[in-house]
């Protein structure tokens, strides 16, 4: 049979995924395999597959409950981000069976045969499904994502009336998991400097907030042949939001608004 052997992508484009080492597996009725992607940072050889068998009646019914699983009673070593356990914080973002998505919120029953875990794809990896975020965090920086405003401060909270408020709906609820980013291929070429879908969904979510009074600065930002005009409106990013969130939608949008100001 083929072995599934794909080139390794972040830590070193030359290099490929060698075979790792194959765990026992256990004796359960109900046994699953995982196909994970490890890379060492401080080991003399390249990123590796290892294969690892969970017994699914002694287990959590997601991916990262099985990850848990093996972190605690196979294998201490295995690294990857969590925290909220419940699709909220945006720190479990891998690409599982070929998709990038939450592995809190990815049932191990929704996935056929093997399950194959890497991390984010074309994201430099630290250690093995940790990938490096300093530059997205950077270029979230760069779109000011917080409330700013000319006038004076109000003597109490600056009031949204419901109907604008609904209007950030599909917007706010980003949490930032970067899995829609990992699957961009315009970001992948031009990551350097395209912001990518999650960022500019977010620079969307403070263009169109009423209480904002900056609209136009920030509209002067992403105004830009690469920040936002290198979106190709390929959906990927779209199909791949564990929030069902619209980012292409969003970048769509900006472009409309940078088009009806010149008007
Ligand atoms: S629609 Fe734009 S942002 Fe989304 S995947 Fe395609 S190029 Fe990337
Ligand atoms: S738009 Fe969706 S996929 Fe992208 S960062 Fe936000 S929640 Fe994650
Ligand atoms: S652990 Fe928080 S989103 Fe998965």
């Amino acid at each position: 049979m083929k072995s599934f052997l794909p080139l390794n992508w972040g830590v070193d484009k030359a290099s490929k995924i060698a075979r790792g080492r194959s765990w026992e597996s256990g004796s359960g009725r109900r046994q699953r395999t995982f196909e994970i992607y490890r890379f060492d940072p401080d080991a003399e050889h390249d990123a590796r597959l290892d294969i690892y068998h969970i017994d699914c009646d002694d287990c959590g019914p997601m991916v990262l409950d099985a990850l848990i699983k093996i972190k605690n009673e196979i294998d201490s070593t295995l690294t990857f981000r969590r925290s909220c356990r419940e699709g909220v914080c945006g720190s479990c973002s891998m690409n599982i069976d070929g998709r990038n998505w939450l592995a809190c919120t990815q049932p191990i029953d929704g996935i056929k045969g093997t399950i194959r875990v890497f991390p984010l794809n074309h994201l430099p990896v630290i250690k093995d499904l940790v990938v490096d975020l300093s530059h997205l965090y950077a270029q979230h920086r760069l779109i000011e994502p917080w409330l700013q405003t000319e006038g004076p401060e109000p003597e109490r909270e600056r009031l949204q009336s419901p109907r604008d408020r609904a209007e950030l709906d599909g917007y706010y609820e980003c949490i930032l998991c970067f899995c829609c980013t990992g699957g961009c291929p315009s970001y992948w070429w031009n990551g350097d400097r395209y912001l990518g879908p999650a960022v500019l969904l977010q620079a969307y979510r403070w263009l169109i907030d009423s209480r904002d009074e900056t609209t136009g600065e920030r509209l002067d930002k992403l105004e830009d042949p690469f920040r936002l005009y290198r979106c190709h409106t390929i959906m990927n990013c779209t199909k791949t939001c564990p929030k069902g969130l619209e980012p292409a939608k969003a970048i769509a949008r900006t472009k409309a608004m940078l088009v009806a100001r010149k008007q």
